[in-house]
């Protein structure tokens, strides 16, 4: 016997599909990524443009076309066979899915204007200056020669003269001697590495001694020091004299400066960030890292949520 056809006869709309739900997963993934690092992030672009396209793909293929085709018209049923006969569907009846299409695009579209209008900006001035260096002008602290060996100063200097006084750092200088020929300095930064409050050298400052100078392209005041340790004094944070940190709140070691010896003078050309240092003065061993903002953590298990900070 035949079995007459039913529904599976008639067109229907596609099945379900899965693509929206891996378009999801890859925008998931991507975010994810944007803590946690680039390889992550390109896995999620991937994924959510694959299925992204696929999901497209479907909407707007020949299988949906034939789901938004309008059904036949129902064609009236003769009173002879079973129940009422049904009158055909007008034209108006037909007309309403294209309008019914036509609002729900829009109204996604819209929604998702308003979204990215609402979104983008917010996201932008939370991760654009990630991936947007400073500028950093070299600043000359003076001759070598001004930095005895083995003593410390405390120098503070305009990083950009134009700038102003916003531009004004400190840091700790103390030349080690040489090694294998070279000058060797330690140049500590200030910025605590907890809030960025500014340390303080824990000792005696010989204030009669301080010099200000001008230099190739800023005003520069050194001033000698005798410190046996740095604090801060926000929330009592402690250094050792290699920026250790000995105490407190602190998540690593004190930034340092970079620096290079030109026709006897000495620039600061850049900083970096300082897990620990073992040993010290020439001899030290430095584990660094690119300069993170105070409060990130640069080693250990807690950095991994710290892959990438602001570049400065
Ligand atoms: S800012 Fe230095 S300990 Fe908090």
């Amino acid at each position: 016997m035949v079995e007459p056809h039913g529904p599976e006869q008639q067109p229907h709309a596609p099945p379900p599909s899965l693509w929206p739900v891996g378009f999801a997963v890859g925008v998931a993934v991507l975010l994810t990524g944007i803590v946690v690092g680039w390889p992550v992030a390109a896995l999620g672009a991937a994924i959510a443009i694959v299925f992204g396209f696929l999901w497209v793909r479907d909407l707007t293929g020949p299988a949906a076309a034939a789901g938004r085709e309008p059904p036949p018209p129902v064609g009236a049923r003769p009173a002879t066979e079973a129940g009422h006969a049904l009158p055909l569907a007008d034209e108006g009846e037909i007309e309403r899915f294209p309008r019914a299409r036509f609002l729900e695009g829009a109204t996604l579209g819209l929604s998702g204007l308003i979204g990215g209008l609402i979104t983008l900006p917010v996201a932008g001035f939370a991760i654009v200056p990630t991936f947007v260096g400073q500028k950093h002008e070299d600043v000359d602290i003076g001759e070598l020669d001004t930095f005895p060996e083995g003593e410390w100063q405390v120098v503070t200097f305009m990083e950009d003269p134009a700038e102003g006084e916003v531009s004004r750092r400190t840091a700790y200088v103390r030349n080690n001697g040489e090694l294998e020929g070279q000058p060797s300095l330690t140049v500590l930064s200030n910025r605590c590495a907890h809030l960025g409050c500014p340390v303080q050298p824990s000792g005696l400052l010989d204030e009669d001694a301080s010099e200000t100078v001008e230099t190739s392209n800023t005003v520069v005041t050194r001033i000698p020091a005798t410190p046996a340790a740095f604090t801060c004094p926000c929330h009592g944070g402690a250094y050792d004299l290699e920026g250790n940190r000995t105490a407190g709140p602190p998540v690593r070691g004190l930034d340092r400066y970079e620096y290079e010896i030109r026709d006897g003078r000495v620039f600061l050309v850049g900083a970096y960030s300082v897990g620990s240092v073992q040993g010290e003065g020439k001899e030290a061993l430095i584990k660094r890292y690119d300069l993170m903002n105070p409060g990130l953590h640069v080693d250990g298990p807690s950095a991994i949520m710290y892959p990438i900070g602001p570049r400065r």
